[in-house]
């Protein structure tokens, strides 16, 4: 308190200390200089300590802890802890993961994925040999490119087209001495899943005796609907562009099937001729002959054998039912089936002006009945069977689903991680992801197709 002399009352009065601005200043200037520097300084060292404490863990999980095996260390508890729900937890943990590790860069990439066999088939063994009939515009590419991934990381012995680049071996079911490399050490082969009608008796020639057999169906109107934007197939129908206008092509091809076929002018190329087909475009690529499109009793002939000889007919429809299957049928893992579902959804985007009414639907079906009744009967006995594998079923569905999920979705980020890991479930151990692997789902056959010829020829060099 002090006083000051006030000019209009001509007394003085009692002013107090706050109120000058000056003093005020002065009082918290020591210690608004700590404020000032100590503030960062503690954000500094949070920050590094933050860094540090996460380097430690990763270093961990990464190095130390899978050679001391059952010593769980802290990083598995932070996995664990983060586990609440069970399922939810891996895309939770594996997206802090991915934050955590993009700084370190020194990985050994000899092992892609490191997972242990699923509990619930710990005494299976896995099936290596496999032939997959690739049905067209079925997802077939997409399957293709998971077989070829599993043919490479389970080093097989993969059948290749001579000599160059093709998606075909052989041509109408059978398979001459020029259609395909001789494998190194004329063995024969582990895996068939590039193009090709199926013909067992010629497949099972040339492949190892155990050899089980795996296609894929479509529903057949959505299968033509791919097929006719993929191939252009317009091309192929003279007066259907006139008719079309701005409409679309495929629109008017369904007004009136039977018209259209009958005008049909198939491609000149003859790989190319191969790839396109107007009518029962799944049952031909599994065999039937064309003499048998109208004939019932053939058809119905034809559909038993195929039931009886292959060991899984997959629907696309119920895409990741089926890779469940698959991996329970041949004792397979999660990493072998898992596919790149981001490029799969991008391609899977159809035109909304393709209006499919239910005459347009008939008249396909007029003309692919084979087809039709193919997939009919195909798609009732996947359904049948996911109802008798019991009641663990649908929560493995679920996982897998979530894996494929995070992974494409970790795959597919700008800053890839260099790895990132899965937790723990009831079917598989804790799952490190590397980078590669993300290139590896990627890849399609022209890429695989490349791989394989050098190991063809490294391992011819190592025959002879
Ligand atoms: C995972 O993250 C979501 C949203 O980010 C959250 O709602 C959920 O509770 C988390 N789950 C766990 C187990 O932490
Ligand atoms: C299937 O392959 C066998 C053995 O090469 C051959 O004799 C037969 O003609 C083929 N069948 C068809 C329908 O091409
Ligand atoms: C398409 O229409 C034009 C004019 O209407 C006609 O000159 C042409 O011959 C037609 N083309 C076919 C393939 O029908
Ligand atoms: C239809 O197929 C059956 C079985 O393949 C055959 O016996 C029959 O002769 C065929 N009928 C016609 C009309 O081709």
């Amino acid at each position: 308190m002090r006083w000051v002399y006030d000019k209009s009352t001509s007394r003085y009065r009692s002013a107090p200390i706050v109120q000058h601005r000056g003093a005020v200043c002065r009082c918290l200037t020591g210690p608004s200089r700590m404020w000032k520097y100590s503030l960062p300084v503690v954000l500094v060292l949070l920050l590094a300590y933050t860094v540090f404490s996460v380097q430690l863990q990763w270093r961990s999980v990464t190095w130390r802890q899978p050679r001391r095996a059952g010593k769980e260390t802290s990083t598995s508890k932070v996995l664990q802890t983060t586990q609440r729900g069970k399922y939810d937890a891996i895309d939770n943990t594996s997206r802090s993961w991915t934050t955590v590790e993009s700084g370190s860069t020194t990985h050994s990439h000899r092992t892609i994925v490191q997972t242990v066999r699923p509990t619930g088939a710990s005494n299976c063994v896995t099936h290596t040999s496999i032939a997959f009939i690739k049905v067209h515009k079925c997802g077939s590419t997409t399957l293709q490119r998971s077989f070829l991934r599993f043919g490479f990381t389970h080093r097989l012995n993969v059948a290749l087209p001579r000599g160059r680049d093709s998606p075909t071996i052989g041509h109408d079911g059978l398979i001459t001495r020029d259609d395909y490399e001789p494998s190194p050490g004329g063995a024969r082969w582990d895996l068939f899943a590039h193009h090709g009608t199926y013909n067992r008796t010629q497949l099972l020639q040339l492949m190892k005796k155990d050899t089980k057999f795996i296609t894929v169906l479509r529903e057949p109107v959505s299968r033509l609907l791919s097929a006719f934007h993929y191939f252009r197939m317009e091309r192929y129908f003279p007066g259907l562009m006139n008719e079309t206008g701005q409409g679309s092509p495929v629109v008017t091809y369904l007004d009136d099937v039977k018209k259209w076929n009958s005008v049909y002018v198939p491609p000149k190329d003859r790989d190319f001729a191969d790839h396109i087909c107007i009518r029962n475009c799944m049952s031909r690529d599994l065999g039937l002959p064309e003499e048998d499109f109208d004939n019932r009793t053939a058809i119905d002939k034809f559909i038993r054998g195929i039931e009886r000889d292959f060991s899984l007919v997959m629907i696309l429809e119920h895409l990741d039912q089926s890779l469940i299957l698959l991996r329970r049928r041949m004792c397979w893992l999660f990493e072998d089936i898992i596919y790149d579902n981001l490029y799969w959804s991008r391609k899977a985007r159809y035109r909304k002006r393709d209006v499919i009414t239910e005459d347009r639907r008939q008249n396909f079906i007029e003309e692919n009945y084979a087809d039709y009744l193919l997939y009919k009967h195909f798609k009732t006995v996947l359904l049948d069977i996911i109802k008798k594998e019991g009641k663990d079923f649908d929560p493995e569905l679920q996982h897998f689903k979530r894996i494929n999920a995070v992974i494409g979705r970790n795959c597919h980020t700008v800053t890839r991680p260099k790895s990132f890991i899965l937790g723990p479930s009831q079917w598989n151990q804790r799952i490190r992801i590397y980078n590669h692997f993300c290139t590896l789902i990627r890849q399609e056959r022209e890429f695989w197709d490349k791989m394989f010829r050098k190991r063809y020829k490294a391992m011819k060099k190592t025959i002879h």
